[in-house]
């Protein structure tokens, strides 16, 4: 086998973001781009010789060719093996799952997420260590270093490798190793959850919908809600991965999956229905007639848990993103564990997970998980809310009655101003964080101000602080506004506006009219229309 050294130079912008390496399709396409970036891994993380990778993807266009790239160059680094997903592909969790399974070194998942796929989408490389999680920020920085100074990559002359078929084969003295991408997932979930309970719960004819949305969650939703729990064949809708996932945006929201919501409000809707994104992820929950908030989503599954055989002898702790809701929060209370706040991204769940001190975890952007992997699980937190419903014989909307009932209700929101002018959004936050520490006591709008801060991060494990992670106000009512800069927009600024407004009753109401005073008082505290020029936010959530 013949070893190449091909010589190149650096290639500007290769900083991994908040999940990886995420650019244009065709940027990754250009000569030399992924090659630097794979080598720059290589040396991030002191070499792959001799080590066990995973190796998979979200489906996309570039998907199978850059597999075979990152396979040539693995053999050429002479790793030991790459354990790969059968025709290349892995969602995110079922990667992060395989790492842990064969104790591997790291993995390769190539996705850009939610964002859209083909020659003119996105495509993305990321890294995760061998605790199956995002590669931490000393990692991450390594790899940057090295692509800033590489001059040359190495890669192996070779025919495609065969990903088609299941089983082992070599390159040079690598064993590559195909896989099927689905089996030892099921396998995790049948472990995780009452599989019979689930089973009789479709055999009563409780009706669902999953929308995998042309994603990587397809075969995983169909071997395992169908052909394994007897959801009725055709349950998971847009099933088929495809390279630019049917032209759609894969980000489970109710704007992008739109068909399924009006499905889930109509005469006909089925109990439940759920999506999932385009590397598997992220999730969206619907009931019949109710669509239920990632922040609500959280709370009830942690209220719940012990109904799942995994998690029968209750949660270490709890876990959320600091712009989540509170609802967490109070269901934590009453169970008396901890409930931490992290700074955005999942990364920061890692340590708490690691060392016991959270078992469940989640984020206001769609994203839940537990301590079964090292990235949040769509398809793991529909399973979740089916072991609940089968388990609590009551529908969604009762379920949720009822949470709200006991816990209260967090009425919540999130007002998204897209590809703001970066320095106007710059200059927003800093006006507002200069006057943090004289507005409690005032009240903008009519609602009292009882404190104000910027959020800082002292994780609990490693003792590291991570500060500047959001302007926080808090209201002598129990309300919040939460303002923060989005870490994974690409164009201009993303500028985030949370807000969240607790009610002990009246729990029918529309989220944006309970919200009204909050949300007339950040446009008094943050003048967001004067300095976005923006009438009204680009996304509502
Ligand atoms: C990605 C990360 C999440 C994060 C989300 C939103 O999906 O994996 O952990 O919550 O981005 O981040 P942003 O900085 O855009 O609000
Ligand atoms: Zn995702």
């Amino acid at each position: 086998m013949q070893i190449n050294t091909v010589s190149t130079q650096p290639i500007d912008g290769q900083k991994p973001g908040t999940s990886g390496l995420r650019k244009q399709t065709s940027v990754f396409m250009q000569p030399h781009f992924l090659e630097n970036f794979i080598q720059a891994i290589w040396t991030g993380i002191g070499g792959v010789a001799g080590k066990t990778l995973v190796l998979g993807g979200d489906g996309r266009h570039f998907n199978e060719q850059a597999s075979q790239v990152v396979l040539r160059m693995a053999a050429a680094g002479g790793a030991a093996k790459v354990i790969v997903g059968q025709n290349a592909l892995l969602s995110t969790p079922a990667a992060s799952n395989l790492i842990r399974k064969r104790k591997a070194d790291g993995g390769i998942i190539l996705s850009a997420s939610h964002n859209p796929g083909g020659p003119n989408g996105d495509f993305g490389v990321k890294y995760n260590t061998a605790n199956g999680g995002p590669a931490p920020e000393s990692v991450t920085s390594k790899i940057y270093e090295a692509t800033k100074t590489l001059t040359e990559y190495q890669i192996v002359e070779s025919q495609d490798i065969d990903l088609s078929t299941v089983g082992e084969t070599k390159l040079g003295e690598t064993v590559i190793e195909v896989v099927d991408p689905v089996t030892d997932y099921a396998e995790l979930m049948a472990d995780l959850f009452d599989f019979d309970a689930i089973k009789a719960l479709f055999a009563g004819g409780f009706r669902m919908r999953f929308d995998a949305m042309h994603a990587v969650t397809g075969p995983y939703a169909t071997a395992i809600l169908e052909d394994t729990l007897g959801a009725a064949k055709g349950s998971v809708i847009n099933a088929v991965p495809s390279t630019d996932f049917g032209g759609g945006h894969p980000d489970p929201n109710p704007i992008w999956t739109k068909p399924l919501v009006d499905e889930m409000f109509s005469e006909t809707a089925p109990d439940f229905g759920a999506a999932s994104d385009g590397d598997g992820d992220r999730n969206m929950i619907l009931g019949r007639g109710i669509y239920v908030t990632p922040s609500d989503s959280l709370a009830a599954i942690a209220a719940n848990a012990t109904l799942a055989p995994a998690y029968a002898g209750g949660l270490a702790g709890v876990a959320r993103s600091m712009p989540t809701s509170r609802a967490l929060d109070r269901v934590a209370d009453k169970l008396g564990i901890a409930c931490f706040e992290t700074p955005t991204g999942w990364k920061f769940f890692g340590n708490l997970l690691d060392a016991g001190k959270a078992t469940l975890c989640g984020e206001e952007s769609a994203g839940t998980g537990s301590d079964h992997v090292r990235e949040k699980d769509g398809l793991w937190a529909v399973l979740f809310w089916l072991n609940i419903l089968a388990k609590r014989g009551v529908s969604m909307q009762q379920l949720m009655a009822e949470h709200w009932a006991e816990y209260g209700r967090n009425f919540y929101s999130r007002h998204d101003y897209e590809g703001v002018d970066a320095e106007a959004a710059n200059a927003l936050m800093d006006d507002l964080r200069a006057r943090l520490g004289t507005l409690a006591g005032t009240s903008p709008s009519g609602l009292e101000i009882e404190s104000a801060d910027e959020f800082a991060y002292d994780d609990p494990v490693d003792g590291s602080r991570t500060e500047a992670q959001g302007l926080r106000v808090h209201f002598a009512d129990g309300a919040r506004l939460v303002f923060r800069l989005s870490g994974t927009g690409t164009v201009g600024a993303t500028l985030r506006v949370y807000m969240e407004a607790l009610a002990t009753d009246g729990f029918d109401r529309d989220p944006q009219e309970v919200l009204a005073p909050v949300i007339a008082a950040a446009e008094e505290l943050a003048q967001i229309k004067a300095r976005t020029g923006r009438d009204a936010p680009d996304v509502i959530t």
